[in-house]
């Protein structure tokens, strides 16, 4: 028997990680974080020097880079070339221009390839595998038997974002995030979208807890 996949989509700072996280270690599923996969190909072209407003450049560099991931749900990681970037991906710099590298048609076609692979040793090789991202019930894997959008309040999101990155200023946490999930929203290439035959679960008022206890039950239905 195949193993099974979880696709969770949702705007930034809704609680899809934590939450993927948590359902893939109550079943004993791999985890992958697709956010990080395009964060590490910002990261490298920060480093290189690509201008990442510059489309053709980031089209003509996206094959150079060798991106890496462990998808155990305890202790997922992220490397480039063989240099574990787990810190790296997460600076301002990269949070600020991965938006225009992820809009790129060439970017996300290299990706999502390296993603249905993973998700298909992961279905091969043991009891399946939670996704997350912004195109996952989209585009990654659409026939999933389980998709969910997970958003909240742009307030509860600013808030969860700025604890997490140890910020007193929510108000510009809530900007930033907003613009990033327009522009992931409104990009032509594969945004960021609620469709009729996803699950939209609000996590607004609801503890981690809470909402992986909820997945996990829808989880177990479609098993
Ligand atoms: O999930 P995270 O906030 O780390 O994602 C970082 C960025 O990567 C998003 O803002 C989006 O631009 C891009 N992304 C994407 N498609 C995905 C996952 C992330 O375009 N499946």
């Amino acid at each position: 028997t195949e193993g099974i996949v979880i696709a969770i989509d949702g705007p930034s700072g809704s609680g899809k990680s934590s939450t993927s996280k948590g359902v893939a270690r109550a079943r004993g599923l791999r985890y992958l974080d697709t956010g990080a996969m395009y964060r590490a190909l910002t990261w490298w072209m920060l480093d290189n020097g690509v201008d990442v407003h510059d489309s053709a450049a980031v089209a003509a560099a996206v094959g150079r880079p060798v991106i890496e991931m462990g998808t155990d749900p305890a202790a997922p990681t992220v490397s480039v070339d063989g240099r574990d970037v787990a810190v790296e991906i997460r600076t301002k710099e990269v949070t600020g221009s991965v938006s225009a590298v992820s809009a790129v048609p060439r970017a996300r076609e290299l990706l999502v390839s390296a993603q249905r692979e993973i998700i298909d040793a992961a279905r091969r090789e043991c009891a399946g595998i939670v996704v997350e991202g912004r195109d996952i019930t989209t585009v990654v894997a659409p026939d999933a038997p389980v998709k969910l959008f997970i958003t909240a309040s742009a307030e509860a999101r600013a808030q969860r974002r700025s604890k997490e990155i140890r910020t007193g200023d929510v108000a510009g946490t809530q900007a930033a995030l907003e613009l990033r999930d327009k522009l992931d929203s409104s990009r032509a290439h594969s945004p960021l979208t609620l469709t009729s035959d996803t699950a939209e679960l609000d996590t607004t008022g609801l503890d981690l807890d809470e909402v992986v206890a909820l997945v996990v039950e829808l989880v177990d239905e479609a098993a």
